[in-house]
This record gives C-alpha cells, sequence and structure tokens, in this order.
C-alpha cells in the first residue's frame, strides 16, 4: 500500500459529520487520539489490512458559503473539545476546503432549501451539464493528488423521498431524464450517485436520501463492477431497537407498541422540521424492527427539533410487551447522544471497508455492512428463516460482517 493514497470526495463538505471525519482521520493519522468506536482497530482484525488513516485525502462538495473549519471550530466549541486538537487539525481542514467544489441542491426540498439558504448556483445550469462540471471536480480532485482511488460519501443534508417511474427504473430511463432536463423528478442524491459511479469510485449514503438505491443505479453499479453501501447510519435510538428487539425475539416475548420519541437541535434536525424530507427518516427508522422480528407491531416514530440542544440527540422509547398469560409489561429508556461524535468511526470504519471491497473487485450493495445501516442495501432476505434469523438483528449483521472479514483473512488478500 505504499506511496498510494485513497480520495474520499463527501458530498456535503462542511456539515458537522463530514468536519469531525476529516479531523478526526486527521488526528488518527497523528494518533492524538485513540481509535474508539472502530470495529477496523479491533485485535480481531489485526491482520487485515486496512488503508492507513496517514492515506487518505479529502475533498467533497458543499452547498453553503461556510467552510469546513467554521463548522468544525463551532462543534468543538459546543463539545469542549481540547483546544490544541483543534489547533493541530486546522491546517488539514484549510487543505480540504480547497478540495471543495459547489455541488447541486436539484431535488433537494424546503427543508434542505431553507437551511442552507436557498439553491445552488449549479443548478442554473442544464442536467447534462451539471453531470459534467461534477464528474470534472472528481476526476481533476484524483488527478491532482495523484490518487489511484477515490471513494464517494454521501453525508449531505437529507431529502425528500424519490418518486418512483421510468427515470428510477431503468439506466436508460435515468439517463434520459438527465438528458431531457427532467429537474423536477431526479434528486441531487441520484446524480451524486451517478457521478459517482460514471467516474468509476465506490460510493457510501450514509444519509437516508435515495442515492445508489433506485433499480437504474442499483444495475449501473453492477454494470460497472462497483461496490456500494448504505443507507441512513444506525448511530442512536435505532442501534439499541436493534439490539433490544433481537432481546425480545429470543424470549418469544410478542411486542405490542413500541413508541419512539426523538429530539435534536442541529442543522440535520432542521430539515427534518419539513414534512416531505422528514418522511425518508421516517421511512429508514421503521424498516428495523419488522427485520429484526419478522412482523410488524404498532410503531409510532416522533421526531421535533429543539434549537437549544445543538449537537445533543435525545430518544426515549416506550415498548409494551406481552408475556405469558397474555399479561402486558412495559419497558422505557433514554437514550442521549452526540450526533457526530457517534457518527464518526462508523464512517471510517466504512471508508475503509469499502475500499478493502474495491481491492478484491467486489461489486454491487455490500450486504455485509448492514451492521452500519438502518436500511441495509444488498442484505440478502433472511438466511435462516426458520429458526427466526432475521437480516435487521444486529448479531446477524455482526456474524455477516466477522464471517466476510474471517474469509478475508483466509485468502491473505492484503495488498
Ligand atoms: N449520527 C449522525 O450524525 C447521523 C446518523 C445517521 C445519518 N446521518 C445523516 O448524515 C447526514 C449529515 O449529518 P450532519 O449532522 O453532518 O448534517 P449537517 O446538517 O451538519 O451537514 C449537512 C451538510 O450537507 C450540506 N448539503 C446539503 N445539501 C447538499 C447538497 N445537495 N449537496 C452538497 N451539500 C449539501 C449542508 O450545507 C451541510 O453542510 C444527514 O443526512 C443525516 O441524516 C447522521
Amino acid at each position: 500500500m505504499q506511496n498510494k493514497f485513497l480520495g474520499i470526495w463527501i458530498i456535503g463538505a462542511s456539515g458537522s459529520v463530514a468536519t469531525s471525519v476529516v479531523a478526526g482521520a486527521e488526528l488518527l493519522a497523528q494518533r492524538l487520539i485513540e481509535p474508539i468506536g472502530l470495529i477496523t482497530e479491533i485485535p480481531e482484525f489485526s491482520e487485515i489490512i486496512f488503508v492507513p488513516f496517514t492515506q487518505m485525502v479529502f475533498g467533497g462538495h458543499e452547498v453553503r458559503p461556510r467552510t469546513s473549519k467554521e463548522s468544525f471550530r463551532e462543534l468543538s466549541e459546543e463539545l469542549h473539545i481540547n483546544h490544541q486538537l483543534i489547533e493541530r487539525v486546522c491546517p488539514y481542514l484549510d487543505a480540504f476546503q480547497k478540495n471543495i467544489r459547489l455541488g447541486t441542491t436539484i431535488g433537494c426540498g424546503k427543508g434542505v432549501e431553507e437551511a442552507v439558504g436557498g439553491t445552488s448556483q449549479l443548478d442554473t445550469l442544464p442536467l447534462p451539464e451539471i453531470v459534467h462540471q461534477m464528474e470534472k471536480d472528481i476526476t481533476d480532485f484524483k488527478k491532482l493528488n495523484h490518487l489511484e482511488q477515490v471513494v464517494v460519501l454521501n453525508l449531505a443534508s437529507t431529502e425528500p423521498p424519490i418518486k418512483l417511474g421510468v427515470h428510477t427504473e431503468t439506466i436508460k430511463g435515468f439517463e434520459e431524464s438527465i438528458r431531457n432536463n427532467h429537474k423536477e423528478v431526479v434528486r441531487a442524491s441520484c446524480l451524486y450517485a451517478y457521478v459517482a459511479f460514471r467516474c468509476g469510485c465506490p460510493y457510501i449514503n450514509f444519509t437516508p436520501s435515495a442515492g445508489a438505491s433506485i433499480p437504474a443505479l442499483l444495475e449501473m453499479a453492477k454494470q460497472r463492477n462497483l461496490s456500494h453501501a448504505g443507507q441512513d447510519g444506525k448511530t442512536g435510538e435505532t442501534l439499541i431497537k436493534a439490539v433490544l428487539g433481537s432481546m425480545f425475539k429470543y424470549r418469544a416475548l410478542k411486542i405490542l407498541s413500541w413508541q419512539g420519541y426523538n429530539i435534536l437541535g442541529n442543522m440535520d434536525g432542521k430539515v427534518l422540521t419539513d414534512p416531505e424530507t422528514l418522511q425518508s427518516k421516517l421511512i429508514a427508522k421503521n424498516t428495523v424492527l419488522p427485520q429484526v422480528l419478522g412482523y410488524k407491531p404498532h410503531t409510532h416514530i416522533g421526531i421535533d427539533y429543539v434549537p437549544s440542544l445543538g449537537e445533543w440527540k435525545v430518544a426515549w422509547d416506550f415498548i409494551h410487551f406481552e408475556g405469558f398469560l397474555g399479561t402486558k409489561m412495559s419497558m422505557q429508556f433514554i437514550w442521549q447522544g452526540c450526533d457526530s461524535m457517534l457518527a464518526v468511526p462508523l464512517v471510517l470504519d466504512l471508508i475503509r471497508l469499502v475500499e478493502l471491497s474495491a481491492r478484491r473487485k467486489e461489486s454491487g450493495a455490500l450486504g455485509h455492512l448492514g451492521l452500519f445501516f438502518k436500511q441495509p442495501l444488498g442484505t440478502p432476505p433472511s438466511t435462516h428463516p426458520s429458526d427466526g434469523c432475521w437480516v435487521g438483528d444486529l448479531h446477524h449483521q455482526w456474524h455477516h460482517l466477522e464471517s466476510y472479514l474471517e474469509q478475508v483473512k483466509k485468502t491473505s488478500y492484503k495488498e
């Protein structure tokens, strides 16, 4: 791996998670912090060569004028991060800033437009030119930095769900909508995924936006032998749901209702105040329980924006269940997490695991990465339906990843 560099092209480059990922990778590269929360750093997988943090170069698309350094400073103040650490990463955030280009807000909806202060200037161009420009941004980044491989990573604000039609079904239909400048049917996340595949890049979707999940782009990834992973990182309340749901299943206790209320105060929360955009998050969050339990109990998910909370998100969940002789019982939990700090280790692991898949020439949706996502792509339907092992079960997902990595060790694919 010596003298090779991995480029990471981040969509939503000045966001909280994006800037924390870039700063975190640099602090890890300089060995100034511990790799807490990273699966790729645990002793069990130490024989596998994952791309070192010292070999990562970052660039990306953004639609707000604010710089990544401004975002990171604001976040660091809120989280009381050590000043010396902040100063150590500032030069790297400046270098990152030089690699940031203007992105598109086509199809992002009111939630994003209000949060980012309008639509992108790039959107005044016809779709084929927007695609061409974004493709050029990535290829220039690759050339200028002499990169062997670039991974595209979606960390942009959530968009409303995409309406399905001929433009989502086949590559031909999707490309026709671009050629005919049908801006009303496409979504920015799909355009970014399309551009990633055209540039020969694997793609990670950490958001609930459609990205590469539409049939047209699933097909395109396979045709071009490119891998991708998604969607919507499983970092907080939904992670606990995946574990607790398994507990109820393993004890054959029937869940009657699961009510979950979330409050958060950052820009991600602000974007979700738009009812259409909120639907994308609700769909992702609602995927987990039926995939863990094998049935769908009554559920409700509430998400409210509470500005004073900033990066801190709080979830209160009430679970009503039935025990022996039909006795009704309940459990409740409260989860309080720091949004970006929960996300960063997952994103860094995903970058390394997707880069590994590219070295191994894997293609299509990477089902073994279901552990990381609320709405996992590419996981086969239940492998053991008879013994009730469902794809959303966190243990099942962990074993899937573990057996994949055991296989990597056996084939001793190192370089
Ligand atoms: N724990 C977590 O933080 C977590 C967990 C799961 C999913 N996510 C998802 O990750 C994403 C990022 O979260 P965040 O907290 O960093 O949000 P954020 O609001 O801080 O950052 C989003 C960034 O994307 C930019 N952006 C918006 N639309 C864009 C577009 N079309 N093209 C380019 N840039 C665009 C915004 O200007 C902003 O800088 C969100 O979609 C969120 O739902 C986060």
